[in-house]
C-alpha cells in the first residue's frame, strides 16, 4: 500500500511568520449548510486538506457543482437531488454526519451511513438523533445506515444533555426551515458554532444565541447565496504555538482570532514563553525547556480544547516538573502516548489521566501515528528529539494540516515528506 512518512531531524529553533488557514472545524459543517440553498456559495481559502477534499466529494455525489477558483471554493447546489450518502463516503469522514440537518431541512428526508473519522473514541450521535425525534423527525437505524423522514418536523425545543458541537451544528441547521421559533439549550459554544450562525444569516437565515446558553433560530422560508471567509483554525495555531514553545525560537502568526485560543495561550504563560497579541495576530517567544504546566483538563469550549491534549501533553514530556493530563470526550485519546514513551517520554497512563514527568531530552525514534492530533503532537515530539525520527501515517496529519511539513520547515524545522511501500 502506497503511504508517506515525516523524517525529521530534531533540535532546531523556529524562527519567523506563518499565515493559519480557515478552520477545518468551522469549513466542513459550513460546506454542509451549503446545500440548502439551491445559489451559489462560495467559501473563501479553502484549506487543502484531506478532510475537506473528502467533503468535497460528498456534496458531488449529492449532485452539487463544485469548483476551485484560485484559493476559493464555489458550491452550486441547485442540481442537488440525492439525499443519501453512501456507506464508502461516510466512512472517510466523521463530518458526513453533518449532512443529516441540511438534507432534512432541503428534502425533508435524508440517509447516511454510520461515520468513520478520527481513532479517539466510541464517538456515538445519539445526542444528534434524539435532538432531531424531539423535532419530530422519523429515524429509523438499520444495518449501520441512519434514515430519516422529516415529513413532520415542527420548531420546537431541544435540551441537549451534553454540549455536542456536531449535534448543536445539525440541530441548527436542521431547523432553519421550520416555521415558528426553535430553542437549543445547552448548545456547545465553540467558535465554530458562532461561525455557523454567521455563515447562515448570510445567506438569510434567522439565527442567534450562538455562544450562550440557548440558540434560537426563527424559521424562514428560503435561504440564498453568499460569499463567507470561515473564521481561522484555532487548533493548527494552537499546534504551531506549542511547537515554538517545546523547540524555542519566536513565531508570529498571522490571520487568527487569539480569543479563540486563551485557555492554550494562559498555559504557555504559565510555562514560560512570552505571548504578545494584537488584533489578528500572535507571537510567541521561548527558551525551548518551557516550565510544565502541571494541570491540564479537556472541557467543551472555553475550557482546555481536546484537540490540543496530544500536542500540550508531548510538551509536558520535555517540561521541567510533573504534569497530569486529563482526557474528558474522547475514551482512547492517549494512544500516541505510548509512541512517545518508545522516544523516552515518561508517561504513566491510568484510564482517562496521563501522569507526565519531563525528562531532560527526548531521542528520536521510529513512531506510528493513529489520529490527527495525536500524530500532529507525535511531529512535534520529533522537532525538539535529538537525532532522527520517523513519523509513519501521515495521511492521519494530512487530515487536519495544510502541507505540515512545507509549514514547519519555513520555521526552520529539518522536516520532510517521504513516500514509503508498506
Ligand atoms: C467536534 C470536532 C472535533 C472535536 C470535538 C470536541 C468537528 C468536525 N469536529 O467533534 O475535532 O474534537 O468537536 O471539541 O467539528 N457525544 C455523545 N453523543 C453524541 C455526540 C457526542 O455522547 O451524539 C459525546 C462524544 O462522545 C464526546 C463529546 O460528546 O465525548 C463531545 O463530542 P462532540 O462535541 O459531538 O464532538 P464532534 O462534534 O464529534
Amino acid at each position: 500500500m502506497f503511504m508517506e512518512k515525516f523524517l525529521i531531524y530534531g533540535g532546531e529553533k523556529l524562527f519567523g511568520n506563518i499565515k493559519v488557514d480557515c478552520a477545518k472545524n468551522a469549513y466542513l459543517p459550513i460546506m454542509a449548510a451549503s446545500v440548502m440553498t439551491e445559489d451559489e456559495v462560495v467559501l473563501k481559502n479553502m484549506p487543502n486538506i484531506l478532510d475537506i477534499q473528502n467533503m468535497r466529494k460528498i456534496l458531488e455525489f449529492l449532485g452539487a457543482e463544485t469548483k476551485i477558483d484560485g484559493v476559493d471554493l464555489h458550491i452550486f447546489g441547485k442540481n442537488i437531488k440525492n439525499s443519501t450518502i453512501s456507506n464508502n463516503l461516510s466512512k472517510n469522514l466523521r463530518s458526513s454526519v453533518f449532512m443529516l440537518g441540511p438534507l432534512l431541512a432541503r428534502f425533508k428526508k435524508a440517509r447516511v451511513s454510520y461515520p468513520g473519522g478520527c481513532n479517539i473514541g466510541l464517538r456515538p450521535i445519539d445526542l444528534h438523533l434524539k435532538g432531531l425525534k424531539e423535532l419530530g423527525a422519523k429515524v429509523i437505524e438499520s444495518h449501520g445506515n441512519i434514515c430519516c423522514d422529516g415529513s413532520k418536523m415542527k420548531s420546537g425545543t431541544v435540551i441537549l444533555d451534553y454540549p455536542s458541537v456536531g449535534a448543536t451544528e445539525n440541530l441548527m441547521m436542521a431547523s432553519i426551515f421550520l416555521p415558528g421559533v426553535t430553542k437549543i439549550y445547552n448548545p456547545a459554544k465553540e467558535p465554530e458554532i458562532v461561525d455557523l450562525q454567521n455563515f447562515l444569516n448570510s445567506m438569510g437565515a434567522s439565527v442567534c444565541g450562538a455562544g450562550s446558553d440557548e440558540i434560537t433560530i426563527t424559521g424562514v422560508q428560503k435561504l440564498s447565496g453568499t460569499t463567507y471567509k470561515p473564521i481561522p483554525d484555532r487548533i493548527v495555531a494552537g499546534t504551531l504555538l506549542i511547537a515554538c514553545a517545546m523547540c524555542g525560537g519566536k513565531v508570529t502568526l498571522e490571520n487568527v482570532v487569539p480569543e479563540h485560543f486563551l485557555s492554550l495561550t494562559d498555559k504557555l504563560q504559565k510555562s514560560g514563553c512570552k505571548i504578545v497579541v494584537s488584533s489578528d495576530k500572535i507571537t510567541i517567544e521561548s527558551k525551548g525547556k518551557p516550565k510544565s504546566v502541571e494541570m491540564v483538563e479537556t472541557l467543551p469550549y472555553p475550557g482546555f480544547p481536546t484537540d490540543l491534549q496530544s500536542q500540550i501533553l508531548a510538551m509536558q514530556t520535555i517540561s521541567k516538573g510533573v504534569c497530569v493530563v486529563r482526557e474528558n470526550l474522547f475514551e482512547t485519546r492517549f494512544r500516541f502516548a505510548q509512541e512517545l514513551i518508545k522516544m523516552g517520554a515518561d508517561i504513566k497512563l491510568c484510564g482517562q489521566t496521563a501522569f507526565v514527568c519531563g525528562v531532560k531530552e527526548l531521542m528520536g525514534a521510529e513512531v506510528f501515528a493513529s489520529d490527527l492530533r495525536g500524530g500532529a503532537a507525535l511531529v512535534l515530539a520529533g522537532l525538539c528529539a535529538k537525532g532522527h525520527t520517523t513519523v509513519h501515517g501521515v495521511h492521519h496529519i494530512d487530515r487536519g494540516y495544510s502541507s505540515f511539513e512545507k509549514v514547519l520547515s519555513a520555521l526552520g524545522a529539518k522536516i520532510t515528506r517521504e513516500s514509503e511501500n508498506l
